[in-house]
């Protein structure tokens, strides 16, 4: 892995004040554990405290607004997030996907948005288990992330980071082999390269998600073109994040 690994934890709708002790002492590990660059997606009601509670660890929103402000009530815009104390912002998550609506094109008018605003993006793609089934994983990603990803100018590697979450596997305790994902994760930096030229799109890191534990931390990122993990459950506690981290850590540089 030739960049330091990047380890996301988001809290997906969960997290009230009395969790910033947790990302206090995520923050405070992270500190001297310099290998491994680590961050933390909370909630937006939470961004702005984590903001204030940490030193060391990135902190970024779960989703935003395509619109950069207007009559959009209970939604929240780039440039809140950004104010609240979020560097970068999660697009495109299955759950985003699944539980409203979200086509490709928002998730890329979205992306064209958070990156106008000044935001770093973290960008999901992933397949269902019928089309893994099916053999059709890797066409259906790739054309999922062809229509998703926002055209990028400037240096991508810099403000973009692809996330591939196989939607059976996120919160089932299943993920695929390491085969699976370093094809998979193959084909994504292919595709990059495409999109944004070799060195760009070379670089551009390419996270695996979906049940990243502690235990299976290794095996998951030492797959081929792996450059670190989304991680959801198991980000909730310092505890396991933590051990998370710590394996990351491990990795041969
Ligand atoms: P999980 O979620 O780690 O709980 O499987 C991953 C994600 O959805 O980002």
């Amino acid at each position: 892995m030739a960049e330091r690994p990047y380890i996301v934890g988001n809290w997906k709708m969960n997290g009230t004040r009395s969790m910033l002790s947790e990302a206090r002492a995520i923050d405070r590990a992270s500190q001297r554990l310099m290998k491994v660059e680590v961050a933390l997606a909370p909630p937006f009601t939470l961004i702005h405290a984590v903001h204030k509670e940490v030193q060391q660890i990135g902190v970024g929103a779960q989703d935003c607004h395509h619109m950069e402000d207007g009559a959009f009530t209970g939604d929240v815009s780039a440039a809140m997030v950004l104010d609240a104390g979020a560097k970068f912002v999660i697009l495109g998550h299955s759950e985003r996907r699944q539980n409203h609506g979200e086509t490709d094109a928002l998730v890329k008018a979205k992306a064209e948005t958070a990156l106008g605003a000044g935001l770093r993006i973290i960008l999901c793609c992933g397949e269902s288990e019928e089309l893994r089934d099916a053999g059709n994983a890797e066409n259906f990603v790739t054309s999922q992330l062809k229509a998703s990803l926002p055209e990028i100018a400037a240096n991508a590697a810099e403000v973009l980071t692809i996330a591939y979450e196989p939607i059976w596997a996120i919160g089932t305790g299943r993920t695929p082999t390491a085969e699976d994902i370093g094809s998979m994760h193959r084909a994504i930096r292919s595709l990059a390269v495409d999109l944004f030229g070799e060195e760009s799109g070379g670089a551009v890191r390419i996270l695996y998600g979906g049940s990243v534990k502690p235990d299976n931390t290794l095996e998951l990122l030492a797959a081929d073109e792996v450059g670190g993990a989304l991680v959801g459950g198991a980000s909730l506690t310092a505890e396991s994040f933590l051990g998370i981290v710590l394996a990351a850590a491990d990795l041969p540089d």
